[in-house]
């Protein structure tokens, strides 16, 4: 049936300067208190801008099927987010990025990340031998979590062990810098067209430093190869040749892919992680749940299949990233004319997909708030829940490529510290401002051995 669109409800717009100005310290909090004033539907104005904040799942779904479709698109923060992407992954046009993602998504499936559980393993292993020596003791936890999934992701990336790099410090400076630097950037994007940024020169340079630092180090690094026989994912970026077309990636694209990767896959997994501790070493029963079960059943070696046996452990993993989506809110834009939850919305409307409301909405989770890992074991009458209630990793087209990799590489970093340890707090994290839904200070806990 064509509808025609004098026919459609017309959504009333709302002025959101107080929470457009609230979002450059606390994003969460603005669609949060957006969606509490006026539901889960809501046209924005700001200035001469229209922002549709979505967070109802079906409304979600629509809005990733019309992605498909291409009418809406992610090129208008392009500008934005070329000085640190370039034309990678995070950031390419239509065309490169369908070509990209073609050669990337082998390298990321659930086969081939398997290869690296061994690397995952003897790291994370070795983390765990060498907090044995210096247990009980209160542990930075964050640090030491930022420190292995450095490790790890480095060793994936470069083939090389951080130890050997003179810069590794240079290197996760200049990552923090940006991660912080980002979320501005965006925000004055998306709401000023970038103009915002011109009022703070300052923290525009520091952010545009540690970009040239970061692309200086990678742009090096590769330099440095003089064959690329390597398994790491650099080689293999090198050695990815389309079959159909034998499209395979310029040197520039190859730069920005590391640059995508090196930033997408390391501040992501050490937040989440991060909260996770904190969160179990706030929940005493949850803890010795997990515990139980990590200790019940016999998944040595740690592959993926063994893993697939902890139910309850990847329900508290997946319990995180409810609570703590790294990305609490994603962005696209209408460049046509749409309609989304029977309303019409004009071409030139940015729309922001407020995951953080939608994984806490009440009457999706029966404890919005709460740790409650249950709400992950499907029981009887639970399975209905839409996929859209849960979308840690994205949707649609821009899906997480890393998702495979990350969920095997928390999954064996939680049991490798779990066969071990027991981690308590009494403290209180909040999240912080930053591009990605970090604790506001390090994660510091209690860490006993286990039947100490
Ligand atoms: C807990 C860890 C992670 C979380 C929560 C996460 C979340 C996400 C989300 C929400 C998106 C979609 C962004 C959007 O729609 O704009 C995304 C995309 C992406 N992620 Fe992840 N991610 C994680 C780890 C990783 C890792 C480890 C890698 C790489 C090894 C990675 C690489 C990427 C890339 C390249 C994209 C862009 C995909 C595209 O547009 O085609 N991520 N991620």
């Amino acid at each position: 049936m064509v509808v025609l669109k004098a026919e459609l409800r017309q959504l009333k717009p709302h002025s959101i300067l107080f929470p457009a100005l609230q979002s450059l310290r606390q994003p969460h909090q603005a669609i949060t208190s957006i969606h509490r004033k006026h539901g889960d539907l809501v046209l924005g104005r700001f200035f001469d801008k229209n922002l549709l904040f979505v967070s109802h799942p079906e409304h979600i779904e629509q809005v990733y099927a019309q992605e498909a479709r291409g009418l809406l698109s992610r090129d208008f923060l392009y500008v934005a987010k070329k000085s640190l992407f370039g034309d990678g992954l995070i950031n390419s046009k239509t065309e490169t990025w369908i070509n990209q993602r073609r050669l990337l998504q082998p390298l990321f499936l659930k086969e081939a990340v398997s290869e690296w559980e061994n690397v995952i393993t003897s790291n994370a292993s070795a983390a765990a031998n060498q907090l044995k020596k210096t247990t009980p003791q209160e542990i930075n936890l964050s640090s030491e979590i930022r420190t292995l999934i450095q490790r790890i992701f480095i060793q994936i990336l470069m083939g090389k062990l951080v130890d050997d790099m003179l810069e590794k410090e240079q290197l996760m400076d200049a990552v923090g810098t940006i991660s912080k630097g980002l979320l501005l950037q965006m925000i004055a994007q998306i709401i000023s067209d970038g103009k915002l940024m011109k009022l703070m020169p300052n923290k525009d340079r520091q952010y545009q430093t540690a970009v040239a630092q970061l692309y200086a180090f990678v742009h090096k690094e590769i330099a440095s190869r003089k064959e690329q026989q390597g398994h790491d994912l650099i080689s293999l970026m090198l050695k990815a040749t389309d079959k159909k077309s034998g499209y395979s990636m310029t040197p520039e694209l190859l730069q920005d892919e590391t640059v995508n990767l090196l930033f997408a896959g390391q501040d992501t997994t050490i937040n989440t992680l991060s909260w996770f501790f904190y969160l179990i070493g706030k929940d005493a029963e949850t803890h010795k749940k997990i515990t139980e079960e990590i200790l019940k059943h016999k998944t040595t070696p740690l592959t993926a299949a063994n893993l697939e046996k902890l139910v309850y452990t990847k329900a508290a993993l997946h319990e995180t990233l409810r609570l703590y989506p790294s990305s609490p809110a994603l962005a696209t834009q209408a460049v046509a004319d749409v309609v989304i939850g029977g309303y019409p919305i004009p071409a030139g409307t940015t729309i922001l997909l407020s995951t953080y409301v939608t994984h806490r909405h009440a009457a999706l989770w029966e404890r919005p708030h709460e740790f409650y890992p249950e709400h992950f074991l499907t029981t009887p009458g639970q399975e209905g829940r839409h996929k859209y209630s849960f979308y840690p990793f994205g949707g649609g087209l821009h899906n997480c490529i890393g998702r495979h990799f990350v969920e095997l590489e928390m999954m064996i970093v939680i049991v490798t510290l779990l066969r071990e340890f027991t981690f308590k707090t009494n403290r209180a994290f909040k999240e912080a401002a930053s591009i990605t839904l970090k604790p506001d200070q390090d994660v510091v806990l209690s860490m006993n051995l286990i039947g100490k």
